[in-house]
């Protein structure tokens, strides 16, 4: 193992190392297990269960709460998932507590983006179900989708009770947040067409745009289809083009997720601190202190446009690693973006990092 120059005690200690997973394409195939995960996680694990190495997933995908993605991840692959060890493209929007938690914000993707939303504190967030469903006829074609226009008393517990109708309509949207994949593009632009045009007050027009947030802006991802499906990043192309024709100034918009660097700033920070509650040696101890930066950290994952395109952005001491198991299926590395290794599996990704510093 490669020698540190850094000692506890005067017993030379192996570098610590951290791994990112990506979920979709590398982990997992919509709900499936892929590439012997659950097996090459275990060996992140000792004999009591209990973490040895460091690592998180960082995913672009969400929906639900860390907490109840790090429960169905833990069922799925066999291994204690804390909710520290997930994050998700949304993850980021928890800092924007601070000029948002009292103003109403709308929230939509799939799954349930409100409660996400709910859970980083934000006190006036509403999915776009529930917020389309105080305008009559806002999407003509809704009862051919069999939505009912629910009112606030259908909608499930976590609806902010101080939202009532009066409130909605006559109040202005602050702010969009794309959570996760949406589930009707149609519906979904339409009514972000509405908010964004007019100000934060649908029906009237040209207003000052509230600002508008995509958790990531994956043109193409892996699920459990055999080719890519179409990502966020397809939607965001879908509403920008919709709402450049039918308004005065281009839309604006930010994007998280990968491949932005500070999303591997922060899984850094994040493994730094999952590096403290592990199981093995001096490592973590002199973590405690501080005093320990990672000489290495692995991002493995399935698309060379995201995945390995972050991590080199990020630069050192993030090391790609690129499956055959998701988006890329090449023999040869990718042109564009060359991993550092590509490997079949998750599970020989694993085996070659424990070779490699243990
Ligand atoms: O919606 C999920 C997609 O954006 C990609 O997820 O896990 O491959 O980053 P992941
Ligand atoms: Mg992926």
């Amino acid at each position: 193992p490669p020698q540190s120059s850094l000692s506890l005690n005067s017993v030379p200690i192996q570098s610590s190392f951290g791994i990112a997973f990506d979920i979709d394409g590398v982990i997992l195939r919509g709900q499936r297990p892929i590439g012997n995960s659950p097996k090459a996680l275990k060996r992140l694990y000792d004999d009591s269960g209990i973490l040895k190495f460091p690592f998180l997933f960082l995913t672009n995908g969400g929906g639900f709460p860390e907490s109840k993605r790090a429960s169905e991840l833990s069922n799925l692959l066999g291994v204690k998932i804390s909710p520290s060890q997930v994050v998700q493209g949304h993850s980021p929007f928890r800092t924007f507590l601070n000029r948002f938690e009292n103003e109403l914000i709308i929230a939509t993707g799939k799954g349930d983006p409100a409660e996400v939303m709910l859970e980083y504190g934000f006190k006036r967030v509403l999915s776009i179900d529930e917020y389309a469903s105080y305008f009559d006829h806002i999407d003509p074609v809704a009862h051919y989708k069999g939505w009912t226009s629910k009112k606030a008393s259908n909608w499930p517990k976590n609806s902010p009770k101080s939202v009532s109708s009066r409130n909605v309509i006559a109040d202005k949207v602050k702010a969009a947040f794309v959570v996760s994949d949406p589930v009707d593009w149609g519906r979904d632009i339409q009514v972000l067409c509405d908010i964004l045009t007019s100000g934060g007050l649908p029906g009237e027009k040209y207003g000052n745009q509230p600002p508008l947030y995509f958790a990531a802006d994956d043109l193409e991802y892996q699920a459990a289809f055999p080719s890519e499906r179409l990502g966020m990043g397809a939607f965001r192309i879908a509403l920008e083009s919709i709402f450049n024709r039918i308004h005065n100034k281009p839309l604006q918009y930010t994007c998280f997720g990968k491949p932005n660097p500070f999303v591997y700033k922060n899984a850094e920070t994040i493994l730094r601190e999952i590096q403290k509650s592990c199981h093995c040696d001096a490592i973590a101890k002199n973590a405690e202190q501080g005093s320990l930066s990672f000489k290495t950290l692995y991002m493995i994952g399935d698309n060379p446009l995201v995945d390995v395109k972050g991590a080199h952005q990020a630069g050192s001491p993030w090391f790609s690693v690129l499956t055959r198991t998701g988006v890329f299926r090449q023999k040869e590395n990718h042109a564009e973006f060359p991993a550092h290794l590509v490997v079949d599996t998750v599970e020989e990704a694993v085996e070659f990092i424990l070779k490699r510093e243990v």
